[in-house]
């Protein structure tokens, strides 16, 4: 029974896209039988003119123009949803926001209750939003009914530290700088690959549970390093 996992982001700048090639990297290699999709939440008409005379935004548009634009159905296809949300002043971007607020039909049937989810961030500094966009961006995702899954120390060691780069154990960060010329870091991007790995594990555990009390069958026994 094939896991299906959805990696959704927002990004103006390229970091988020950027981490969410990570995200996906974890997932394909979690498991066997992990389909994992890449889709990009739309940009909205007012964001777009007020930034499409920067350079950087227009660049970073043009080289993830043809991963797909997301759809209520990639969420209905997941078993695991990982959002990629850059900050806003603390919080989500608009852009995100938005998309989730479309996702009413979804929350009304329950549609997306008992699936695992976790969130990724870029913020410019380390002090921006890395930890608050992560756990307010998890108050609709608690609404929809999905399951958190964050990115422990003990799984985590490299964000174990003082050093300045992004990443906690809500979930994995990326530094963007004031400017926006930093980019992901190998640390940053192995906390990236270690959540999309973690939520395909729990995604898979949940759908054969689901699977157990709806067709009374066996759960698929849990598979170890080495097995
Ligand atoms: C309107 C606006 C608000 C922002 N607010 C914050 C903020 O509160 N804290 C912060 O560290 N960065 C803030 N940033 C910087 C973005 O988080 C940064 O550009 C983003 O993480 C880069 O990711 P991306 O390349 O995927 O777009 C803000 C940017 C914009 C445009």
């Amino acid at each position: 029974m094939a896991t299906n996992v959805l990696v959704i982001y927002y990004s103006s700048y390229g970091h988020t896209a950027r981490m969410a090639q990570s995200v996906a990297e974890g997932a394909r290699g979690a498991e066997p039988d992990v389909e994992v999709r890449v889709v990009r939440i739309p940009e909205l008409e007012e964001a777009r003119r007020a930034m499409s005379t920067q350079e950087w935004y227009v660049k970073a548009q043009e080289a993830h123009a043809d991963i797909p634009e997301a759809t209520l159905d990639d969420l209905r296809w997941a078993d695991g949803i990982i959002w990629g949300m850059p900050t806003r002043f603390g919080n989500m971007s608009a852009q995100v926001k938005q998309f989730i607020d479309t996702a009413g039909g979804l929350w009304a049937n329950g549609e997306l209750e008992d699936k695992a989810t976790g969130i990724f961030t870029s913020s410019a500094t380390i002090h921006g939003g890395q930890e608050t966009t992560v756990i307010t961006g998890l108050v609709p995702l608690l609404h929809l009914g999905m399951i958190f899954v964050g990115t422990p120390y003990g799984q985590n060691p490299q964000i174990l530290t003082t050093d300045g780069i992004g990443g906690s154990p809500y979930g994995p960060g990326t530094l963007a700088g004031n400017d926006g010329s930093r980019q992901p870091e190998e640390r940053e991007l192995t906390t990236a690959r270690n959540l999309g790995s973690r939520v395909a594990k729990v995604a898979r555990r949940l759908k054969s549970l689901r699977a157990t009390q709806e067709h009374g069958q066996q759960p698929d026994a849990p598979q170890y390093e080495g097995q």
